[in-house]
């Protein structure tokens, strides 16, 4: 039983990501919008993004691949996890929680699980929620993901939102340390006045989805470009100052800015107001467009990847979106994780077969009881059979 103690620091142990196979150029783009690669790339930064092609693919199964990578990085067990939070606008379903189906597939069976709808600021906001959770001493691991099937609620058609906006996942596990470091301060905030600058106005109770909403297209992604961008640039630098000052330290302190990825336009007058140069800020949205939630996590990995974050380097991370909401962090990066073993992997694997079995065992005596007692029996889910890497 891990030792559960108030005050430690929430250290990122692992770190994990999934995006899909399939690319869409600005190009391909053009093809079905009037745009063109010149448009996109000078106004955004944007020159492809990644989006989901099979109907298995799903924010589920994208967490559950990230979620597998960040476990075997850092080297523990599914039964260790005591809470999943998944950021995420596109869960699977309203109901259950993603984060319920993603705790399943693992096998994580000693954990809570739930969603959190804070836009593209979710992964910060859940990383705040998890180092809080570990300091408080409720919790001592949490596994942390932002995820986003954006691709299925944007209208194809819509030139103002769809060049936009990819897929992907990324995740992040926390551990409690006595030792200093991890997750050192952050900073949530939100603004509903401007909720409805970027809203999917149907299919929540409000407006239920009906045949005449899908008629209007009122179940895609609508956004006012302009007042967001105004919005973004306003509050970027504010919260990154005053994170880094909550942490104890200055600017220059901080080896790197992950900034969510929505456009190159906005970073730029962010490092300009932080009076930073660009190379203090990890940029792939060149890559992968705007991942919503899943953004920040995708590009701490890539940033790892890269040794753009070495141990006792200083991270801020800083997102802004729906709600409207931002969140701003900054992480202590800690050791590097020694490599992982062949049969540890396959150790793994056996684990994750195992969780299934026994998953479709526990709806399979549920239905059985149902039979046998005559209660009604809901349909099953189809989880789209996990893993989409493998
Ligand atoms: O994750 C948080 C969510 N969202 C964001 O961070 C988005 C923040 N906003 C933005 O990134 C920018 O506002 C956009 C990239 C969405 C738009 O850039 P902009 O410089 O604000 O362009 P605009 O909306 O002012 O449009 C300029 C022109 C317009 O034509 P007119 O009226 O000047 O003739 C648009 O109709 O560009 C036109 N336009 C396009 N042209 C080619 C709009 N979208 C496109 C397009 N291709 N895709």
């Amino acid at each position: 039983m891990a030792e559960r103690r108030t005050g430690r620091s929430a250290h990122i142990i692992g770190w994990g990501k999934y995006v899909p196979a399939k690319v869409v150029t600005n190009d391909d783009l053009a093809r079905s919008v009037e745009t063109s690669d010149e448009w996109i790339v000078s106004r955004t930064g944007i020159r492809e993004r990644r989006i989901v092609s099979s109907p298995k693919e799903t924010t589920a199964t994208m967490s559950i691949a990230a979620a597998k990578e960040a476990l075997e990085i850092a080297g523990i067990t599914p039964g260790e996890i005591d809470l999943v939070i998944v950021a995420t606008l596109t869960p699977d379903y309203s109901i259950p929680a993603t984060a319920c189906l993603v705790q399943d597939a693992l096998g994580a069976e000693n954990a809570g699980a739930f969603d959190l709808s804070a836009g593209c600021s979710g992964f910060v906001y859940g990383l705040a929620m998890g180092a809080q959770a570990i300091a408080s001493g409720a919790q001592n691991c949490v596994l942390v993901i932002g995820a986003e099937t954006l691709s299925r609620i944007v209208n194809w058609h819509d030139r103002d939102t769809c060049i936009l906006f990819g897929d992907g996942a990324g995740a992040v596990v926390l551990r409690g340390s006595d030792e200093p470091g991890g997750v050192l301060s952050t900073l949530i905030r939100s603004d509903g006045s401007g909720g409805d600058l970027l809203i999917v106005p149907a299919g929540g109770c409000r407006q239920p989805a009906t045949l005449d909403t899908v008629a209007m297209g009122l179940h895609y992604v609508r956004m006012n470009g302009k007042e967001v961008y105004r919005f973004a640039t306003r509050v970027m630098d504010k919260a990154a100052r005053q994170v880094v000052a909550d942490a104890g330290l200055t600017m220059d302190d901080i080896d790197l800015y992950i900034p969510h990825q929505a456009n190159m336009r906005i970073i730029q007058a962010a490092a300009r107001s932080l009076g930073l140069p660009m190379d203090k800020f990890f940029v792939n949205l060149d890559k992968y467009g705007n991942t919503s939630a899943a953004s920040i996590p995708v590009a701490l990995c890539e940033a790892a990847a890269a040794e753009r974050i070495r141990p006792g380097d200083h991270v801020v991370m800083v997102g802004f979106g729906a709600g409207l909401t931002w969140a701003a962090a900054v992480v202590q990066w800690g050791v590097p994780r020694p490599p992982v073993p062949a049969w540890r992997r396959t150790l793994d694997g056996l684990r994750y077969i195992a969780a299934g079995i026994r998953s479709q065992g526990r709806r399979l005596q549920r239905r059985v009881a149902a039979w046998l007692f005559g209660s009604p029996i809901p349909p099953t889910i189809d989880d789209g059979g996990g893993d989409p890497a493998v």
